[in-house]
């Protein structure tokens, strides 16, 4: 169930190519970890390359509330945390955003404890945390959850296991740990080992900007280990760093493209090491879309992917799509519901596996009220008959990749949609109306009409 909780909606009308360039933005799961990061410092920290989205925002006024001192303009943003004064996130906030969990390691590094809004789920799954409060016992916490909150506590060293075993690569759970291990790798000054990390570039860049902080951090992106030795934090006057370039975001806008049959450059003039680079954090897409016969060239300025059928004059030069998501460097979850509207456009039937989340199907609903005919066979597998016409409708935004999806199928739909619940796209896709424009789509944004905006229960 979700409700309408915006007064705006997206105005889009369907069956324009999109063509053009796109700068991306600093990446969303990149942004959030390092701002967490941030507050465990006791020098002013300076970010570029910073998102201008809601969920870096409710995160920066989590950081307000326990007296950090916040600016953040034009992508840059300076934090000041050395009058941290509080271990306490209120519900009220916390409940907006589920990265606010990504505060629990900090705090708990910090202060030796934590008391945290449980993360509600959401509408992609269970969105479980038994990984991260399994890793806190194992380090020597207390771990209690009342009233709604996960309060760490009580650390005794004599508890600390020094080998740490994830069932799921979390990359949650993976952000938290480095700082519980931290802690504790302190005090027994001794080293602690985590296997089966998530190795997603956000998490490799965390690692990275922890270590030019002092961390003393060895991990392997082969094996998927990481070890936490004891180490001093620097004492830095100031340290300044860049995020990373959002993949997800890019891959979105070239399947946007795609979708339409158009064409899209994606401008990479970042300066990080290859590990971030977009040629290789969306290799998995890439290769799929080359597989599907769309043309992808990688240059040393970015990526270009396009439809090249009408100028070859091909018939049915596009094969459908057989593809399942999985943990890093496989095909992203994040991307799932943006391909499965790819797939609309396809002729044939295109199979997608979620294999990352229980629930991430959500958004199907909303893209058949455009005359999609999809399938999901227990919440685990979309089965898409794509080619049909697809005519515009009132829909609505059920979570941000979904919502990404239901945009990308209005798109190529015949006539207007109207999409709202739009706060869930703009949770993490800066300037999109803007974006999509200057990539030709007919795009506005505009206040809804008292009829246009139905709070449909699922
Ligand atoms: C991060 O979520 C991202 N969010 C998600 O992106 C992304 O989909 C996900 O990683 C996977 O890549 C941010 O970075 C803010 P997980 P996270 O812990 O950390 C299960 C977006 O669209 N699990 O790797 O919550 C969990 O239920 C968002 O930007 C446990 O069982 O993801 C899920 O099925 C959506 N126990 C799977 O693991 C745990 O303790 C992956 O979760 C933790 C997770």
């Amino acid at each position: 169930m979700y409700s309408i909780d915006d007064n705006e909606v997206i105005e889009i009308v369907g069956k324009e190519k999109l063509e053009g360039e796109l700068i991306p933005q600093g990446s969303k799961n990149g942004a959030l970890p390092l701002i967490a990061a941030s507050i465990v410092f006791d020098y002013p920290v300076k970010l570029y390359n910073i998102p201008n989205i809601e969920d870096v925002n409710i995160l920066l006024s989590i950081l307000k509330y326990i007296n950090c001192k916040i600016k953040f303009e034009n992508n840059e943003l300076s934090i000041d945390c050395s009058n941290l004064d509080k271990y306490e996130i209120p519900w009220e906030l916390a409940s907006k955003m589920r990265a606010s969990f990504d505060l629990l390691g900090p705090i708990v590094f910090k202060f030796s404890k934590a008391r945290i809004p449980f993360p509600g789920g959401c509408l992609i799954g269970n969105r479980k945390v038994d990984i991260h409060l399994y890793a806190a016992k194992q380090l020597g916490f207390e771990v209690e959850i009342n009233k709604g909150d996960v309060f760490i506590s009580n650390f005794n060293k004599s508890k600390i296991n020094k080998v740490i075993n994830f069932w799921i690569p979390s990359v949650g759970a993976t952000k938290n740990v480095v700082f519980l291990a931290a802690f504790a790798a302190n005090i027994i000054n001794d080293e602690i080992l985590v296997n089966n990390i998530a190795v997603e570039p956000e998490v490799i860049k965390l690692f990275d900007f922890l270590i030019s902080n002092g961390f003393n951090l060895e991990y392997s992106i082969e094996k998927k280990y990481l070890k936490i030795k004891p180490f001093k934090l620097k004492n830095y006057n100031y340290y300044e760093d860049f995020n990373i370039l959002d993949r997800i975001e890019a891959g979105t806008y070239i399947l946007a493209a795609l979708a339409t049959k158009g064409r899209i450059f994606v401008k990479e003039n970042s300066y990080f090491k290859d590990y971030f680079k977009l040629y290789l954090t969306l290799n998995s897409l890439l290769n799929v879309l080359k597989q599907i016969g769309f043309k992808v060239e990688i240059y040393n300025d970015g990526i270009y992917c396009g439809y090249e059928g009408d100028n070859l004059k091909l018939d049915g030069d596009l094969k459908s799509i057989d593809i399942e998501t999985g943990y890093y460097p496989e095909f992203p979850t994040d991307l799932q519901p943006q391909i499965v509207a790819l797939a609309l456009s396809i002729n044939g039937i295109s199979t997608i596996k979620e294999k990352v989340f229980d629930d991430r199907f959500i958004y199907v609903n909303e893209l058949r009220r455009l005359g999609a005919d999809i399938d999901v066979i227990d919440n685990k597998i979309a089965i898409v008959k794509g080619g049909r016409e697809l005519s515009g409708a009132k829909v609505i935004a059920t979570d941000i990749r979904g919502g990404a999806a239901i945009l990308i199928a209005s798109l190529i739909a015949n006539n207007t949609s109207v999409i709202s619940n739009i706060y869930q796209i703009k949770r993490g896709y800066e300037n999109l109306i803007n974006k999509f424009s200057n990539l030709k789509a007919k795009i506005k944004l505009r206040f809804n009409k008292e009829n246009e905006v139905y709070g449909y229960k699922y």
